[in-house]
């Protein structure tokens, strides 16, 4: 392509919307133009960027035996009603775009696609004979995001590889789900990424069975914690660790004490003096179920920790059945207002008990549950003597003890929030430590709950009918191309990965009224692209250090200048990444870009 007849236009500034360097970079360079609130286009070169970025991901998706296809993107309610996901979709989480056609039907723009591949499963696949099955395909997402940002990294249209496999056992999944993290970390190497594959929460459905691949950069809106011997990294929503070491409780004996002003743990540890670790602190939350039941929770955790607001979503939404509802909606400390919706009584906030009463609860106000959910996180379930409320404003009791004066609840569970500098769970000698991920990948065993829900079934061979088991498999096209710019660039520019850049070469003519250097450049021009190497020429007429300061901002891996050295015979080639520059002879420089290129597609 020949700059003087491309829609080629760089900038000196960014927005002041952009602010990571990637985001701003592409904008710069002409790659992306916003439309609207989280609404991009891709411009020419950013297209050739995100189509060797689908190649890649499509090669290694075809080597597992997965097939692509293409499914609608605009999708029926009925489908979503039939999962159950479509309140929580339009209400509650409210990311899926949905409207009325004219005709007055309900229907939505595609923020995945679970129920349209469960209902093409459900009509196609009869027999374990049948299985396995992976179905892929990339094509543009949409999603309300609330706060769209950063560019692509969080648009609400934006390009996705999403693949689901149905089997006929849970082990056929897991030979896939494998055959993934496999096919992942090949894409991710390939296009040049360093990343980190990381235990990722999988919502209320458990198990081990989901997995993300980040990319580690300051920009990213993930926590990622690891240990430095590489055995370990998990998302922080699902991320365990062995907490501190419990002190001995200077209590002996069970008293209730007055305590002014001490409504936090830092001013009761430091008026009773003792460590936060002899203290349970009670956490009051409103959960709202999908049939519109309120639930208040009251969560304890050991007065040194906090608690992991998805492992208490995820146990809350195991619950649902107990309620008569699906799945749970929303989870949030009330504040004031919240509270007078069913508080029977004024409640002693910061000195609360696990065993409030339920008599707090009026449910004069609506679907109201009448009673506490009682949850308890493992570290402080395993207090002895310790300190909490007395639920009485201004009062503590110490020295307590679960059984004896204070009922341990049912529900003992992890709910603890990991942090960095904690001690791993397998290996106490590692610490945690932490890092910035952007997720560009996530693979999941969904198992059958998709296909229980809209009755995907197939017969095994023993003859019974059975739910397929699923799993699902996504790649952020679009966010892994920016990604990439922002793990990959310096103060002039992009420096793309030669795998994904738009271009391997671009040929610079310094100065145009030159016919030496155009005939030159117009000859390398023709072979390299001749030889598979995808060159541009920027035969603009402007000067030679404005060309230059567009190629390293653009990123092209390989300048190449037709200048002064042409007399002897020559050509300046400069290396985008390390900006090193070597002169070439003009009949070696197709052979030497092109070994050049080649060994780094490998
Ligand atoms: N709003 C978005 N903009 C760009 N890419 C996104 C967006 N949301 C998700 N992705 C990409 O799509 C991949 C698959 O999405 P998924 O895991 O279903 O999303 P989420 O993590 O938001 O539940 C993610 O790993 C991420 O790379
Ligand atoms: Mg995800």
């Amino acid at each position: 392509m020949r700059l003087s007849q491309m829609l080629f236009v760089t900038f000196k500034e960014s927005p002041a919307e952009a602010v990571i360097p990637s985001h701003q970079l592409l904008l710069r360079a002409g790659y992306i133009r916003r439309i609207g609130s989280g609404i991009y286009s891709y411009l020419p070169l950013m297209w050739r960027v995100l189509q060797k970025v689908s190649q890649i991901v499509r090669e290694e998706m075809n080597a597992t035996g997965a097939q692509e296809c293409l499914l609608p993107q605009l999708q029926p309610s009925e489908l979503w009603k039939e999962s159950g996901r479509w309140d929580t979709y339009t209400k509650a989480e409210g990311i899926m775009f949905a409207f009325e056609d004219r005709q007055g039907r309900e229907v939505a723009l595609g923020p995945t696609h679970e129920e349209v591949i469960t209902t093409i499963a459900k009509e196609t696949i009869r027999s374990y004979r049948q299985l396995p099955q992976h179905l892929y395909q990339i094509q543009s997402k949409f999603r309300d995001e609330i706060r769209p940002r950063f560019g692509l990294m969080r648009g609400r249209e934006f390009i996705m590889k999403d693949g689901y496999s149905f089997h006929a056992n849970e082990e056929s999944l897991k030979q896939t789900y494998a055959d993934m993290d496999v096919a992942y970390r090949n894409m991710f190497r390939r296009c040049g990424l360093d990343f980190v594959a990381v235990e990722a929460d999988s919502g209320a459905i458990g198990g081990s069975g989901s997995q993300e691949f980040m990319v580690l950069a300051d920009a990213g809106e993930d926590e990622v914690l690891y240990t430095e011997d590489g055995k370990y990294a998990a998302n922080v929503e699902k991320a365990t660790s062995l907490p501190p070491d419990v002190e001995p409780s200077p209590f002996k004996k069970y008293e209730k004490r007055e305590t002014p002003n001490t409504p936090t743990i830092a001013s009761l540890a430091e008026f009773a003096k003792c460590s936060p670790t002899n203290i349970v602190k009670n956490v009051l939350y409103e959960a709202v179920y999908d049939n519109g039941l309120l639930v208040l929770v009251l969560a304890c955790i050991r007065g040194d920790r906090d608690i992991n607001e998805v492992k208490l979503q995820n146990k809350l939404a195991q619950l649902a059945p107990e309620f008569e509802a699906n799945t749970i909606l929303s989870l949030a400390v009330p504040d004031e207002a919240a509270k007078q919706k069913w508080a029977a009584k004024p409640l002693p906030t910061g000195y609360i008990a696990p065993n409030l009463e339920d008599d707090y609860i009026s449910t004069q106000g609506g679907s109201i549950h009448p009673k506490f959910i009682r949850i308890v996180d493992k570290t402080a379930a395993e207090l002895k003597n310790f300190v909490t409320g007395a639920n009485e404003p201004g009062y503590h009791v110490f020295g307590a003890n679960w059984g004896k004066e204070i009922e341990l609840p049912k529900l003992v569970v992890d709910l603890d929030k990991t942090v960095a500098g904690d001690r791993a769970v397998r290996d106490p000698e590692q610490i945690l430590q932490t890092a910035r991920g952007i997720e560009v990948g996530h693979i999941f065993q969904l198992g059958s709950k998709y296909s229980t829900a809209m009755g995907a079934t197939f017969t095994n061979e023993q003859g019974e009918e059975l739910p397929l088991v699923m799993g699902c498999y996504g790649v952020g096209v679009s966010r892994l191309a920016q990604s990439a710019v922002e793990q990959s660039h310096d103060k002039d520019g992009i420096i793309w990965p030669v795998a994904i850049a738009p271009y391997h070469v671009i040929i610079v003519v310094p100065n145009i009224s030159d016919t030496k250097a155009m005939e030159a450049a117009e000859k390398l021009y023709a072979e390299l692209n001749q030889a598979g190497i995808e060159t541009l020429l920027d035969n603009r007429d402007a000067r030679a250090g404005f060309k230059f300061k567009d190629a390293d901002l653009i990123g092209i891996p390989y300048r190449v200048v037709t200048g002064r050295s042409l007399k002897a015979g020559k050509v300046e080639v400069v290396e985008r990444a390390t900006k090193q520059s070597e002169e070439i002879a003009l009949d070696e420089v197709v052979a030497t870009l092109k070994q050049r290129i080649d060994s780094a597609l490998i």
